[in-house]
């Protein structure tokens, strides 16, 4: 049997799909470390779970000792970093578990990541550690700019992409001063099957559905740079099988869009889809409401790194993606039921204010 990956938060949006789509092209096994936060869900690997290649462990990755047991006992060759808190509404409500999360969680995962390394010997250069991170560490774009580069200075503006932006520099600090084998990916916004409906595109999708206002941040004119999941996770497996150590790669899917321009083609394919909804045509819908403090008004990424050196490139367009993203949430009721009933009201009750 092939060495195990060590994947951290794979009950995840992207790291579900990240597992999903390993266990269909490599042979190499999966360990998923999950502490099972409101946003980690098993549902989301239940078609691949039973498989011989796949195996879950709940806990936390600031526990170190659970962490460091694991990667005695299974030896992994690589770990892909997925696990943090990732909503930048809730940071800004409550930052404290995006703190102990994002920056402790990533300190103690690159503490116990450099003493197994150590302990491989010469082999330890084989190892690989990927980090997983986003576009938000570089601030916020003005209408003119270029897109963000690599080498674009850290300005994070949320306690959300300032956690992210301080896990990025202990991960690049690990590579300088230990020589711990690591790659740093930053990636745009994501959507796609099995995102939680606290985001952007979930949201106004089953809002829609339901009849339900559609909250646009401020004057809906913020851009963000769309990808879709199964690119991110593409990108993700080609970097840690051919990325240069010590290298962070940008990730973007081309796809630069207003919120109301995304809102708005949401509303026009569940026209099309949806002709029998309780609100039609759903644009209806749409409703301006208070800005998020501090909102980046514009991300993009230029992915020209990856693309010219691991030959990288988004297959999905937006109008492609968006399609497949809505057509999975009509076809997965039961999901969303499961996932919106709970702790979910609540958040929704104290975001939008109902
Ligand atoms: P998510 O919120 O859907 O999933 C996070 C997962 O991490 C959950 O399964 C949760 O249970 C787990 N987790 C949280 N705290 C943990 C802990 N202390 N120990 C172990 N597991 C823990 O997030 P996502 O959207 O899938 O994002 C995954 C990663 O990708 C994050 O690091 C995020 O910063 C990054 N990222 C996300 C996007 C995006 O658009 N969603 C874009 C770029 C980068
Ligand atoms: O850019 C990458 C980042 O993308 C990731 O690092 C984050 O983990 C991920 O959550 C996402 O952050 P955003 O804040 O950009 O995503 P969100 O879906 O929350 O919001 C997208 C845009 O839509 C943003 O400009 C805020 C706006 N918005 C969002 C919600 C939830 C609204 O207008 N109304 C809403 O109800």
């Amino acid at each position: 049997m092939p060495q195990p990956i060590l994947v951290t938060g794979g009950a995840g949006f992207i790291g579900a799909n990240f597992i999903r789509q390993w266990l269909a092209a490599e042979e190499a096994p999966v360990i998923n470390l999950d502490k099972l936060t409101y946003a980690g869900n098993l549902r989301n690997l239940e078609d691949v779970s039973a498989g011989p290649g796949y195996s879950f462990v709940q806990g936390d990755i600031n526990d170190r000792g659970l962490v460091a047991k694991l990667l005695a006992e299974r030896r992994p060759r690589a770990i892909v970093h997925f696990a943090a808190e990732s909503h930048v509404d809730r940071s800004i409500h409550g930052p404290d578990d995006f703190i102990r999360t994002n920056v402790n969680g990533t300190f103690a995962l690159l503490e116990e990541a450099r003493a197994y390394c150590a302990g491989l010997g010469p082999a330890g250069g084989e190892f690989r550690l990927v980090h997983v991170s986003t576009d938000e560490v570089y601030g916020s774009l003005g209408p003119e700019d270029a897109p963000f580069f690599e080498s674009t200075p850290y300005a994070p503006n949320s306690p959300y992409s300032a956690s992210k932006a301080a896990s990025d520099h202990l991960v690049r600090a690990y590579h300088h001063t230990y020589g711990l084998p690591v790659l740093t990916t930053n990636c745009s916004n994501n959507y796609g099957p099995h995102q939680f409906p606290e985001k952007l595109i979930p949201l106004m999708i089953l809002n829609a559905l339901q009849g339900k206002p559609l909250p646009v941040y401020g004057d809906g004119q913020h851009v963000r740079d769309w990808l879709y999941v199964a690119d991110h996770c593409a990108a993700i497996q080609i970097v840690l099988a051919r990325g240069r150590v010590g290298e962070t790669y940008n990730i973007g899917g081309g796809n630069q869009r207003r919120n109301f321009e995304i809102v708005e083609t949401i509303c026009a394919i569940l026209d099309e889809l949806r002709p029998g909804d309780p609100v039609v045509p759903h644009r209806q819908l749409i409703k301006f409401v208070a800005d998020r403090p501090g909102h980046d008004r514009r991300y993009a990424m230029n992915s020209g790194k990856i693309e010219g050196e691991l030959g990288w490139r988004p297959k999905e367009t937006l109008e492609s993606g968006l399609r497949k993203t809505i057509a999975w949430y009509l076809a997965h009721e039961r999901w969303t039921q499961e996932v919106t009933s709970g702790s979910y009201r609540q958040w929704i009750s104290v975001q939008y204010s109902l």
